[in-house]
């Protein structure tokens, strides 16, 4: 086997299974973590408008917050797709190229979890090939605020020959006003400042 085949073998994961089994070792229905490309030759991602939708339950995200990510087929459409790969990422960066934050509270009958580049539950896949029109999943977003606006990336396969890699959600800001005590410690600065002045008179 070439080399680049096998370094592409080492670097997939199976992600669309019609059938249980089917799941071929040259990587003919793998997809790579970080390009979110399936391998299904010799058909090349769809350029037609995609006829999915990838909306998420807010429009910021806070540290450590709860994200729901709907992926949906556009209203009255007849697609179904039986295969996906979902990852949240970042513009900064390496997070550019690998998933920040995890999913989390995930039905394992529907979706299988993926720990790409070692980032425990930092991609969600489909458990088996039926076809939907609709998954719905949670996103816990990272502790730290190293990763500025994300947004929600998604390959979505209709069926061997059709597929639409990388379609994005619009961007989420982060939101790092969280801080309440940063709001008490301005009000409790405020109040000091206003005992000081009326000392004074
Ligand atoms: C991979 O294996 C499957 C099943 O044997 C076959 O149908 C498919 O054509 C193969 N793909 C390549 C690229 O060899
Ligand atoms: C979708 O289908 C419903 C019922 O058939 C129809 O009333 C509605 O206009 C359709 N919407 C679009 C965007 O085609
Ligand atoms: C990752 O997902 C699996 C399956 O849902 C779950 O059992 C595990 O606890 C999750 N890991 C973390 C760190 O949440
Ligand atoms: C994030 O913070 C929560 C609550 O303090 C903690 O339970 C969790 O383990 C932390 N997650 C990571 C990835 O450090
Ligand atoms: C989604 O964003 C990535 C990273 O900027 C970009 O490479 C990709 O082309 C975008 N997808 C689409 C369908 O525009």
């Amino acid at each position: 086997m070439p080399l680049k085949a096998m370094m592409l073998l080492l670097a997939v994961v199976c992600v669309w299974r019609v059938e249980e089994g089917v799941c071929f070792p040259n990587g003919s229905v793998a997809s790579s973590c970080g390009d979110m490309m399936p391998v299904h030759p010799p058909f090349t991602p769809s350029i037609s408008s995609p006829p999915f939708i990838l909306s998420t339950s807010g429009a910021t995200y806070k540290p450590g917050g709860l994200i729901t990510v709907t992926v949906e087929v556009v209203k009255n459409s007849s697609t179904e797709f039986q295969g996906f790969l979902l990852q949240a990422r970042s513009r900064e960066g390496h997070a550019l190229l690998w998933p920040v934050g995890m999913f989390t509270n995930i039905d394992s009958s529907m979706f299988t979890v993926l720990h790409c580049k070692n980032m425990e539950n930092s991609t969600v896949s489909q458990a088996s090939g039926v076809k939907r029109k609709k998954i719905q999943l949670t996103w816990r977003a990272p502790n730290n605020s190293n990763y500025g606006d994300i947004y929600f990336s998604a390959t979505l396969v209709q069926d061997y020959t059709a597929f639409w890699v990388q379609l994005n959600s619009s961007s989420l800001r982060l939101d790092n006003s969280g801080s309440s005590t940063a709001g008490v410690f301005s009000s409790s600065v405020m109040l000091f400042i206003n005992l000081l002045s009326l000392s004074a008179y």
